[in-house]
């Protein structure tokens, strides 16, 4: 194995065991070290929420895209620099060709335990059809993107009519083993009174359920701001009806999480406009073109698509991935949404993963 990039300062000498010399953990200039990374497979998606993408997205040609062999080659070897949660995202990963057997052939990595865990982020509507596959492949927690339980709702925000697809691959899911978290984007004018259902509902079912706050990613037809719905507001409004308790229990993401002491659920937030996860990320993003982003709301990326493809050798990728950990930013700077501005960051969630 090339040895080309160390992290400086660290000394991983022939005295550690085999195992432990093969790690070399990404660690930043803020002492962070990188060991969750979002891999998105692919920027499209059957559906086309609002405040996501225009209605006539454009995508990207096939060509662009890392393929199956790609992504799984890039996958061993941010295994081999410590990461330890590889989640797939899109776009919609469900939609890309070959995603079950990208997951299959990333299990190995669950197996021999240098992968702790492999995970989801999908819009739930081909759930049904991959559910088992998914489970096959080892992945016990997915989140689903859900925003309203109100068909006609769930139309209007998604531009498709596919509620019931959704609801019935989370029972898939559900019955193949899989735990089923609930990611709901909080909208002013679609959601925002039917919240409480959605979260006593969530609960019923055994999930967990966090909200999100949009986030200024890429143009959209609507402004923003228009939807903009402050959680720090609407937790107020739960709390004048329900019991919060703060809930230490981080799930490696960025929710801050409360019990509802009614629904006897966990309820998580998002409040990416707001700092407060910034200091302990430990995540990186990487597009389904193989550009790495180090953070969600920056434009600092490397790409590694030209050295994946340069040589099937990883010493030109490996040292492309110290280049990007060394960028890391210490925090994005989302500004408060301002009315009719400019996306603080041009591309889509669905290029980014979200
Ligand atoms: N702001 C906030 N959330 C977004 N998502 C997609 N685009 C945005 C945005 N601009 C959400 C999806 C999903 C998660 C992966 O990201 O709804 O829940
Ligand atoms: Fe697709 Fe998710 Fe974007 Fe909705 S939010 S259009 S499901 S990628």
């Amino acid at each position: 194995m090339p040895h080309v990039a160390r992290v400086r300062g660290l000394a991983y000498g022939p005295v550690m065991s085999a195992a432990a010399t093969d790690i070399r953990p990404m660690i930043d200039p803020f002492g962070r070290t990188v060991d969750y990374v979002r891999l998105s497979v692919t920027d499209r998606c059957n559906l086309r929420c609002t405040y996501c993408m225009p209605e006539a997205m454009s995508f990207l040609p096939r060509q662009d895209l890392l393929t199956i062999e790609e992504l799984d080659r890039l996958a061993a070897l941010l295994v081999q620099r410590g990461v330890r949660h590889i989640r797939l995202t899109g776009g919609e990963p469900l939609v890309r060709r070959g995603i079950i057997d990208l997951a299959q052939r990333l299990s190995r990595h669950l197996q021999s335990g240098a992968l702790e865990e492999l995970t989801l982020t999908t819009n739930g509507v081909r759930l049904r059809q991959h559910a088992q596959g998914l489970a096959a492949a080892g992945i016990r927690r997915i989140n689903v993107s859900l925003d309203s339980l109100d068909r006609a709702t769930f139309a209007r925000i998604a531009r498709a009519d596919q509620l019931y697809q959704v609801l019935d691959g989370i029972s898939a899911a559900q019955d193949a083993g899989i735990s089923v978290k609930i990611n709901t984007v909080a909208l002013k004018r679609d959601n925002a009174a039917e919240l409480p259902r959605l979260i006593q509902w969530a609960h019923e079912s055994g999930m967990d359920i966090t909200l999100i706050e949009t986030m200024p990613l890429g143009l959209v037809e609507e402004d923003r701001t228009d939807q903009f719905l402050s959680l720090r507001d609407v937790r107020r409004e739960l709390a004048s009806y329900w019991t919060l308790t703060d809930v230490a229990d981080r799930t490696g993401g960025p929710s801050a999480y409360v019990r509802v002491t009614e629904t006897g659920g966990r309820l998580g937030f998002i409040t990416p406009l707001s700092h407060n996860f910034c200091e302990s990320c430990s995540r990186v993003r990487i597009t389904c073109t193989g550009t790495l982003y180090m953070c969600l709301g920056q434009e600092a990326a490397v790409d590694l698509r030209d050295p994946l493809r340069a040589s099937t050798d990883d010493r030109l990728l490996d040292a492309s991935l110290d280049r990007a950990v060394a960028a890391k930013p210490r925090a994005h700077d989302f500004l408060t949404p301002v009315r009719g501005a400019p996306p603080a960051v041009a591309r889509h969630m669905s290029m980014t993963g979200g």
